[in-house]
C-alpha cells in the first residue's frame, strides 16, 4: 500500500483515485551530455550496469505503478529495445549455463506493461507529458523524469512517497529538495508551507527564476504527481523560451489554487543530463554494488591520496 510511505496518516476523507499509470518523458535531446548523448540516449547512459531508465521504471514498479508510458523521440529505439527480449542472447546465456544474467536479462522484459508514444517536436517537459492524453484519461498518475535517477532507501521509493501524499490529499505533488542558490536559476523557486513531516503546500513556482524572483530555495526535482487537469492546462501554457512548454509553468495554475502539495523525498537524486551527475551517481551506486563495491572503494581512496 503506498500511504504506509508517509510516516502518518492525515487523512482528509479518502476521496483520491490509486495512481496505476506513470509517464517517462525521454524525448528531450540530452545536450549537455553531448557528444556522449548524439546515438545513445541520456536515458540509456550507465549507472555502473543497469541503464538510468531502468532505475526509473524499477521505482515506479516498486511503488505499485503498473502501467508505464515512456514519450520518445526519433533515435530513441534502443530504449524499447532494453525492455524487450532479446532471444539470441538469451539462447546464449541459457546454453552457456549463466542462469543469473539470463534471469536478469528476461526480468526485463517482464517489469510493468510499457507502451512508447513519440514526441514529434522537442517543445518541452510539458509538451512531452501532453503528449500523455489518451494514455492517462481522467485519473491521477505519476511522471518520471526520464534523467532524474533517484537512489532510495529499501521501502521507500521517492514515486510512492508522492503517491502516498495524493491518496491522503488528493491534490497534485511535486517532488521537491532545498538546493544550493547557484543551481536555483537552472530549476525552478517554490513558494511552499510546512504541513507535516516533509509534506508541504505549495502554494507558486517560477520556472528558472531570476535572483529577484527567488522564492525559497526549494526546487522540484524529477517527481511529480499530476491530477488529469494538467493537460487541459498544459494546452493552455503558451510556449516560454526556445519556444518550449514548460510544466511548470502548468502546474504554477494548480499551485495558485491551492490543488499542489510537495514532499522532500527520503532518497538522493542524481541529474543523468549533466556529466558530474552521471559520474556522482557512478561512484556512489558503485561504492555499494556486491561485485566491484570492494575494489571501487581501495581505488577511490588510493587516487585520493593523491589529489
Ligand atoms: P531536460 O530539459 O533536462 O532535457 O528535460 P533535455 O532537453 O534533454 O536537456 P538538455 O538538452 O541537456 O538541456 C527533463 C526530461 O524531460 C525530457 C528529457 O528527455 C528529460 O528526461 N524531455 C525534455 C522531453 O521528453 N521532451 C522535451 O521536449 C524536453
Amino acid at each position: 500500500m503506498p500511504s504506509s510511505f508517509l510516516d502518518n496518516d492525515l487523512c482528509y476523507g479518502g476521496f483520491s483515485m490509486k495512481v496505476r499509470k506513470a509517464v517517462i518523458p525521454a524525448a528531450g535531446l540530452g545536450t549537455r551530455v553531448l557528444p556522449a548523448s548524439k546515438a545513445v540516449p541520456k536515458e540509456m547512459l550507465p549507472i555502473v550496469d543497469k541503464p538510468a531508465i531502468q532505475y526509473i521504471v524499477e521505482e515506479a514498479v516498486a511503488s505499485g505503478i503498473e502501467d508505464i508510458l515512456i514519450i520518445t523521440n526519433r533515435g530513441k529505439s534502443l530504449i524499447e529495445d532494453h525492455f524487450d527480449h532479446a532471444p539470441e542472447l538469451e539462447d546464449k546465456l541459457r546454453s552457456s549455463g549463466k542462469q543469473d544474467l539470463f534471469d536478469q536479462v528476461v526480468s526485463l522484459a517482464h517489469l510493468c506493461n510499457i507502451q512508447y508514444v513519440r514526441q514529434k517536436e522537442t517543445r518541452g517537459l510539458g509538451h512531452a507529458v501532453g503528449c500523455a492524453k489518451s494514455f492517462v484519461g481522467n485519473e491521477p498518475f505519476a511522471v518520471l523524469y526520464g534523467d532524474d535517477v533517484v537512489i532510495s532507501p529499501p521501502g521507500k521509493p521517492a514515486i510512492g512517497e508522492l503517491i502516498a501524499v495524493h491518496e491522503t490529499y488528493g491534490k497534485s505533488v511535486v517532488g521537491i529538495k532545498e538546493v544550493p542558490d547557484d543551481l536555483l536559476r537552472s530549476y525552478c523557486t517554490l513558494g511552499v508551507k510546512p504541513v507535516q513531516n516533509a509534506v508541504y503546500e505549495v502554494f507558486d513556482m517560477i520556472e528558472k527564476p531570476l535572483p529577484e524572483e527567488v522564492i525559497s530555495n526549494f526546487a522540484i526535482l524529477g517527481r511529480c504527481v499530476l491530477t488529469p487537469d494538467i493537460f487541459e492546462l498544459i494546452e493552455n501554457t503558451p510556449p516560454s523560451r526556445n519556444n518550449e512548454v514548460q510544466l511548470t509553468d502548468a502546474m504554477r495554475t494548480l499551485a495558485k489554487r491551492g490543488d499542489m502539495m510537495g514532499i522532500a523525498y527520503t532518497g538522493k537524486r542524481y541529474d543523468m543530463g549533466n556529466k558530474l551527475g552521471i559520474l556522482q551517481a557512478t561512484i556512489e551506486v558503485g561504492l555499494t554494488h556486491p561485485e566491484i563495491g570492494t575494489g571501487l572503494r581501495a581505488y577511490l581512496k588510493e587516487i585520493a591520496s593523491t589529489l
